[in-house]
């Protein structure tokens, strides 16, 4: 046994040093190739990066193939160009100098992760260039891990996670953009010379403007089901910078990582700075095939429960906005239970002792159950769902305080403000942020959470809200040589909370909101289920919103509620069956107050959750495909989810403009068996419509996808909308 043991250990030592003399290092899964040439004491270049590539025309291209980009080039010496790492040493040198000290695999169950060690010529400065490919989807994330072991800190200027190079030609970049009640609004634009910067500065939730997800279109024009495109999200949740950098060379540069500006970070000797994964994907597919990729490595691998369907449920902002009592969650609850709900999710307004949530000007940190309204307190709720048959949720904002508050009457310096400045306050003129680089307000955030799931365990759902940005910069925590270290150590707080949260409370819904969509990242999607796409639920304007938003994230993430006409953000008014067939595409929740409901729109709810239901695992588990986009302006949307043995499939197509003699495309579908035999059943049936004129037929996959299907008119109904089911016999 003890000669097995040296054995293997000289083995495992012998393997380590063939990977260390290593010159070609190949990273890859089935259809993603990153090729470097690591030759020891060279800089670490690139050969290859995109589409996957045979071992035999790796082994043919060798280290003369280079791109010559470097990988992770440093700022200062022998660089003239760009830079992903910039640092100051104490002595005041502000070089680097990183050439190729080792290369190491390590293999798990589910990936391949490589190491590539760089070393500072001069002092001993080390960084671990990392990169795990996965087996089961398309997915290379890469990080890189920044030591010394220098006796003073280093300061770290500039850290990005990555650099990706891409050859210069008629390439585009879709990115998502846009605003509180207009969150992922889809941008497609060339790349030309010159710097294009996609970035966040908000210090607490970093999607309501600009998204850290990129799709790069690298043979024209951007096509949604054919072309070669590479996909890259960067997996964190605070300020980012990514940037596209196209100078006179031959390549395209994408840097990206956590936002430099004004927040350098000190490192000191034997301390490990990881920068966040930068998740790479390529498809030859098109933009949906890249989202497809994107959405199975994030159910597998970067979600919470991301194998697990979704409940259908009721949340009750829309419905009653802060005036909750216990008469009427009790209703909401009966009435979301009656129409085929699973979940009801109290929101806002349900908390503070001294001083009462009555609106959006006190109470936050006070998590004590207001007793006026809620006589029976939480165990009350939970009991009247479990006994109408259906979950119980509950809204916090636990990274937040009011002003007018106990806590910070307690604790007045645990908030984020600059010294010497007025308090900075947001949401109803008292709201503050608490510092999550303080170790004490990490276990108060933690006790939130733990306090309710200790003394109500039967509580399944949790509405994790965030209504501010960080507006006077300044930690009461952080020394004031370490100022400049807020906005990361803030995150780093964030995620050892969520992580205790996690480890104690596995099996926990936890819905991330801020503001509507300001958390729709990678960066805080493994703790989380799913992410409220936007405050507006505006069924029209979702279309385009989910329409972006499904680029990068699966359907399960998405909440997307039904809620009341006239719209309470656009004053819109759409017919109920539309708005549940927009809200159908994603995750299906209600947003209403259902006692207002007349009985034929309350007829219309019960018929799409039951049809929902139905099909729940293939809107929330199948492979998308986008048909024609919103954006394109020809008066129709439509997409479709299939699974993937292609045995069934659902189809939306939404009107999305009304003229009169207006004419609609036809709709081809995708991601079907060309020789096998669909029967159309429609899915929520208007309750005094006709049906789909195909109802009940069959058709070949071939004639579906290369044919296609007419899209009623819809006669005078401006919002015109048809979900099919597709099964194949
Ligand atoms: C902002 C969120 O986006 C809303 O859904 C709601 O939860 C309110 N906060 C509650 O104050």
């Amino acid at each position: 046994m003890k000669h097995l043991v040296k054995t293997l250990a000289v083995l495992a030592l012998m393997l380590g040093s063939v990977m260390a003399s290593a010159q070609v290092v190949h990273v890859s899964t089935d259809n993603i190739s990153i090729v470097l040439d690591a030759r020891q004491g060279q800089p670490l270049r690139y050969i290859h990066a995109g589409k996957r590539i045979s071992d035999r025309d790796v082994a043919n291209l060798g280290t003369f193939g280079a791109m010559r980009s470097e990988v992770y080039p440093v700022f200062g010496h022998g660089n003239t160009g760009n830079y992903a790492l910039a640092v100051r040493h104490q002595d005041g040198n502000m070089t680097l100098q990183m050439t190729v000290a080792g290369v190491s695999k390590e293999e798990s169950n589910d990936a391949v992760v490589t190491r590539i060690t760089l070393k500072d010529g001069f002092y001993p400065f080390k960084v671990d260039v990392c990169y795990r490919a996965y087996k089961d989807v398309d997915m290379i994330e890469t990080w890189t891990e920044i030591s010394h072991s220098e006796k003073k800190g280093v300061d770290l200027l500039r850290f990005d996670s990555a650099h990706l190079p891409f050859h210069v030609g008629d390439v585009w970049v879709s990115h998502l953009y846009g605003t509180w009640g207009d969150e992922g609004r889809l941008v497609q634009e060339p790349l030309n010379r010159g710097t294009l910067t996609i970035e966040n500065r908000d210090g607490v939730r970093n999607s309501h403007t600009a998204h850290a997800e990129v799709m790069i279109s690298l043979d024209g024009k951007p096509q949604e089901n054919t072309g070669a495109v590479l996909g890259a999200a960067l997996c964190y949740s605070g300020n980012y910078e990514l940037d596209f950098i196209t100078n006179d060379s031959d390549y395209h540069s994408l840097f990206a990582g956590i936002n430099p500006k004004t927040s350098s970070l000190r490192l000191a000797n034997g301390e490990v700075f990881k920068t966040p994964e930068l998740a790479i994907t390529y498809s030859d597919q098109g933009l949906s095939g890249a989202s497809r990729n994107f959405h199975s490595w994030a159910r597998a691998h970067k979600i919470a429960h991301g194998n697990v369907p979704r409940r259908v449920l009721l949340n009750s902002w829309e419905g009653v906005y802060f005036d909750i009592n216990e008469a009427g969650m009790a209703q909401m609850m009966s009435d979301i239970a009656d129409m085929g709900g699973e979940l009801f999710v109290m929101d806002d307004g349900w908390f503070g002792e001294k001083y009462p949530r009555k609106d959006d000007t006190s109470s936050l940190g006070d998590w004590k159950v207001d007793r006026n309204k809620l006589p029976h307190g939480i165990q009350g709720l939970v009991d009247a769902a479990r006994e109408r048959g259906i979950k119980f949720g509950i809204w916090i904002e636990p990274e937040m305080a009011n002003t007018v508050s106990e806590l910070y009457e307690k604790h007045p310096d645990w908030i984020i403000n600059a010294s010497n400045r007025d308090i900075a306050k947001g949401r109803g003129g008292s709201q503050v942020i608490l510092d999550l680089s303080n170790p004490k307000v990490q276990d108060y955030v933690f006790s939130i959470v733990d306090d309710l799931m200790t003394n109500y365990p039967d509580i399944a759902y949790i509405k994790w809200d965030a209504n501010m940005t960080i507006s006077s910069y300044g930690s009461q925590y952080l020394p004031a040589d370490r100022q400049s270290e807020l906005y990361i150590r803030y995150h780093q707080g964030f995620a050892a909370v969520c992580d205790r949260i996690r480890a104690k409370y596995p099996d926990l819904t936890i819905q991330a909101c801020a503001s509507g969509g300001g958390r729709a990242s990678y960066g805080i999607m493994p703790w989380f289920d799913e992410f409220w796409v936007s405050d507006n639920t505006d069924a029209l304007q979702r279309i385009y919103m989910q329409w972006g938003t499904s680029y990068f994230f699966p359907s399960i993430t998405m909440a997307s509620h039904i809620s009341a006409s006239p719209n309470h953000q656009t004053q819109r008014v759409v017919p109920v069956k539309f708005r549940a067939d927009v809200a159908m595409s994603g995750r299906l929740g209600m947003e209403i107050q259902p006692r207002d409901m007349s009985e034929s729109d309350i007829q219309q709810c019960k018929i799409a959750i039951a049809d929902y239901k139905m099909v729940r695992d293939v809107v929330q588990f199948g492979d998308i495909y986008r048909l024609i986009s919103p954006y394109d302006g020809k008066g129709l949307a439509s997409m479709m989810y299939s699974t993937q043995d292609k045995s069934e499939a659902v189809l939306y197509m939404w009107k999305t403009e009304h003229f009169q003699d207006q004419r609609l495309p036809k709709v081809k579908l995708a991601g079907l068996d060309p020789d096998r035999l669909y029967t159309i059943t429609e899915l929520n049936k208007a309750v005094n419509g006709r049906p789909y004129m195909l109802e009940g037929k069959s058709f070949s996959g071939d004639f579906l996808m290369n044919v296609g299907i007419d899209m009623p008119q819809g006669g005078t109904n401006a919002y015109h909308s048809r979900v099919l089911r597709l099964k194949a016999e």
